[in-house]
């Protein structure tokens, strides 16, 4: 059996992982070593899998002995050991869930129901680096491979509205003690007669207020929300949104005559599903049934919700969706712009198919 180094294990997403891995009885097709930047020689936890006392994350000749490593500890620990490692002569598969490594010439983007033949394509040719995508960039693809597949795609706006979950654990905390905050203030005034002019007053200055905790996201979420997702490009947009255009391309494998994506990513009060409004403008008019059949057969995971009031707001919503795979698509109608601008919504677990679900299936793609 491989030997598997996981790295990263006991984060958000490496919990996520874990739990996915075992589900799948991935751990029954590996030999897994366990890796730990801070607890070294401690017992390895059991997914239903003996393995040796947790190994040193930063040890590179610890690492040099794993024919795969999978890590999700972050951007600052594969900058900091992977040039080593790869200087060092390692010559095994890379498999990494943070952002560092995603537009090296030398690593592909990994989401196997979508890009199956560049993976291929890259193993063929020797590649040995792989790494899951930005999570809305993963779950767009999800939702609207079927017109990509079809090559539909003209030009696309992405509005998000991203999940606390894709800042962090410590994200989402904050975020429901937001919630509590507010309702505390104004908890002994919701009865139908009391003054909602007067609730609403206190809710404001309470947001507003010290009492807020926003040591993570910087101002409050709930009951308000973000318009910018991490840092800034000097064409003004944030890199969340530049990641749209540039990782979709590289994921389909379209460098030289790339689709042109673009939109706003804001941050909403979800707990770890992103939602994406899209703006598709078609390359020919397609009819809305053909639409439908061409985005629903794209992948085992993608739902068509039909544009009707109430199962949309059943199904089409992250409290539907959160801790699963589905990846439901709707509102499709075509546009008043025209009959070649096609209108969509999806909804998707970003911890799932947007981080821990596309590494653990290269995994699997690897010991094939
Ligand atoms: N950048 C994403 C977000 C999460 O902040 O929602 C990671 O892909």
């Amino acid at each position: 059996q491989k030997r598997v180094g996981l790295v990263g294990w006991r984060g958000m997403v490496g919990s996520v992982l874990m739990k996915r891995m075992q589900d799948e009885g991935d751990f029954n097709h590996i030999e897994p070593i366990f890796f730990t930047t801070s607890q070294a020689g401690q017992a390895a936890p059991n997914f239903g899998k003996e393995a040796p006392a947790l190994k040193d994350a930063t040890d590179i000749d610890e690492l040099k002995a794993m024919d795969i490593i999978i890590t999700c500890q972050g951007g600052d620990y594969t900058k900091a050991v992977y040039p080593e490692l790869r200087e060092s002569g390692w010559n095994g598969y890379w498999i990494d869930a943070a952002s560092s490594l995603r537009m090296d010439d030398d690593a592909i983007i990994v989401l196997d129901p979508v890009n199956m033949n560049v993976i291929k394509d890259g193993l063929a040719k020797g590649v040995k680096t792989y790494v899951g995508g930005n999570c809305t960039v993963s779950l767009m693809l999800m939702g609207l491979g079927g017109l990509f597949q079809n090559d539909l795609v003209e030009w696309m706006t992405s509005m998000t509205y991203q999940a606390a979950s894709g800042g962090g654990a410590r994200h989402m905390k904050e975020l429901i003690a937001q919630m509590g905050i507010i309702n505390s203030a104004v908890a002994d005034k919701l009865d139908a007669g009391s003054a909602i002019l007067e609730v609403d007053r206190l809710v404001a200055e309470t947001i507003r207020s010290e009492q807020m905790p926003v040591d993570n996201f910087g101002v409050p979420l709930a009951g308000s929300l973000i318009p910018w997702i991490d840092t800034r490009l000097d064409n003004g947009q944030s890199r969340e949104e530049w990641k749209a255009f540039a990782e979709t391309n590289k994921i389909l494998g379209l460098g030289d005559s790339p689709i042109p994506i673009d939109g706003t990513c804001v941050r909403i009060g979800a707990m770890r599903c992103h939602s994406q409004a899209f703006t598709i403008k078609l390359k020919k008019n397609v009819p809305m049934d053909e639409v439908e059949a061409m985005i629903a057969e794209a992948n085992d995971w993608v739902k068509v919700i039909p544009n009707e009031r109430d199962i949309t707001a059943s199904e089409l919503s992250p409290v539907k969706v959160t801790g699963t795979l589905s990846v439901p698509v709707g509102r499709l109608r075509k546009m008043n712009l025209g009959d070649e601008y096609l209108n969509a919504f999806s909804v998707g677990d970003q911890l799932l198919w947007g981080a821990a679900e596309p590494l653990r299936r290269m995994l699997r793609i690897l010991l094939e």
